[in-house]
C-alpha cells in the first residue's frame, strides 16, 4: 500500500496568492519525498483555534507551516515551544511540528530579509535607515536589524495610523535594544534625503496599485530603496528610485530565503545549493 503523502501548508487569509507551494512542491518533488504543500485559509479566530487543535492530534499528517497575515501573532498561545528569536520578535511565520505532535514556532522573515541584503550588497552596519509601515513586516524587519550585533546607525520609522507604530515600538522595546530607532510623525521627517535605505512594507503598490507615499525627488543613487511587495515585479516606488539612480530590489529575494529556512527548520538539515536554485526558479517562475 502506498503511504499518503506527509502534508506542509500555509495559513492564512487570504491566501489566494501565495507563490509558497511553487517553491515547497518544486523542492518535494527534486527530492522525490512523498510530501505536499498546501494553502489552508483559515476565515478566523475560531477557525483557527480549531485548526491548532486538530494539529496535536496523533495521526494528523501535517508536519510543518508557514504561518501568513493575520495570524502571525495569534498562533503563538497554541505552541509548545518557540525560538529565541521569533520570542523576541513576537512572531512565528514557521511551525515544525513532530512526531509527538509537539508545535515549534521560529520567525524566518528577519533573518530571510537580511539575507537579502547581503545577497544584494547592502550591509546595514552603521546605516542610516527608514522604514514604511508598521505590520508584521516592519515587526520582523526591525527586530533583526536592531538584533544585529553592530547596528544601523539610526532607523527612523513612519506609518499612516500613529496609534499602530507606537504599539509596534512599545511593545518591541520589552525585549529588544531600540535606542537607535525613532518613530516619527510625518513622511519628511523620515529624512529620506539622508537615508542609505528606504524599505517599504506597506501595501501601497501591491497589484500593480498607484500611489507613491514618498517624495521622488528626495531619492537618490547613494541609497537602496528596499519594497518588500514583488507583484509587481517593480513597483511606483521602485521605477522612481531607478529613475533616480538609486538601488531598487523587490521582495521576491526576502520570500525565497524565508522559505528556504523555513524548508531548513522541516528538514532538519541545511539544504544544498542545487535544491536552492530549484526553490528559487520556482518563484522566479510563478
Ligand atoms: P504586513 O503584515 O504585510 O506588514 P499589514 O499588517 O496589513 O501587512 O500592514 C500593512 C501596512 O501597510 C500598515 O502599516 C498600513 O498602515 P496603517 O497601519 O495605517 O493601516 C500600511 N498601509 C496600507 N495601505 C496604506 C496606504 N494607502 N497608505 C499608507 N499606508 C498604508
Amino acid at each position: 500500500m502506498p503511504q499518503p503523502p506527509a502534508i506542509y501548508g500555509i495559513i492564512g487569509n487570504p491566501l489566494t496568492h501565495s507563490l509558497s507551494p511553487l517553491m515547497h512542491n518544486a523542492a518535494f518533488k527534486a527530492l522525490k519525498v512523498n510530501a505536499v504543500y498546501k494553502l489552508f485559509p483559515l476565515l478566523d479566530d475560531e477557525e483557527l483555534k480549531l485548526f491548532m487543535e486538530d494539529l496535536k492530534e496523533e495521526g494528523n499528517p501535517i508536519f510543518g507551516l508557514n504561518v501568513t497575515v493575520p495570524y502571525k501573532e495569534k498562533v503563538l498561545p497554541f505552541l509548545d515551544g518557540i525560538d529565541p528569536f521569533a520570542e523576541k520578535v513576537g512572531a512565528v511565520n514557521t511551525i515544525v511540528i513532530s512526531h509527538q505532535r509537539k508545535c515549534y514556532g521560529f520567525n524566518t522573515d528577519g533573518p530571510g530579509f537580511l539575507s537579502h541584503l547581503t545577497e544584494v550588497g547592502f550591509d546595514p552596519v552603521g546605516k542610516r535607515i527608514a522604514i514604511l509601515g508598521a505590520g508584521g513586516t516592519t515587526r520582523s524587519i526591525l527586530s533583526v536589524l536592531c538584533l544585529i550585533p553592530e547596528r544601523p546607525q539610526g532607523i527612523r520609522l513612519y506609518n499612516r495610523t500613529p496609534g499602530k507604530v507606537l504599539q509596534l515600538f512599545d511593545d518591541l522595546k520589552q525585549r529588544i535594544d531600540l535606542s537607535n530607532v525613532q518613530v516619527v510623525n510625518s513622511v519628511d521627517d523620515l529624512n529620506i534625503e539622508l537615508a542609505d535605505c528606504l524599505i517599504n512594507t506597506t501595501s501601497v503598490g501591491l497589484g500593480g496599485s498607484d500611489g507613491l507615499l514618498v517624495d521622488a525627488s528626495l531619492l537618490h543613487p547613494d541609497m537602496l530603496v528596499y519594497d518588500v511587495i514583488y507583484n509587481p515585479k517593480e513597483t511606483a516606488l521602485l521605477k522612481a528610485a531607478k529613475a533616480k539612480g538609486a538601488k531598487a530590489v523587490n521582495g521576491l529575494g526576502m520570500l525565497y530565503y524565508q522559505g528556504a529556512l523555513a524548508f531548513q527548520h522541516w528538514a532538519g538539515v541545511e539544504i544544498e545549493e542545487g535544491l536552492r536554485q530549484i526553490m528559487r526558479k520556482a518563484l522566479q517562475g510563478g
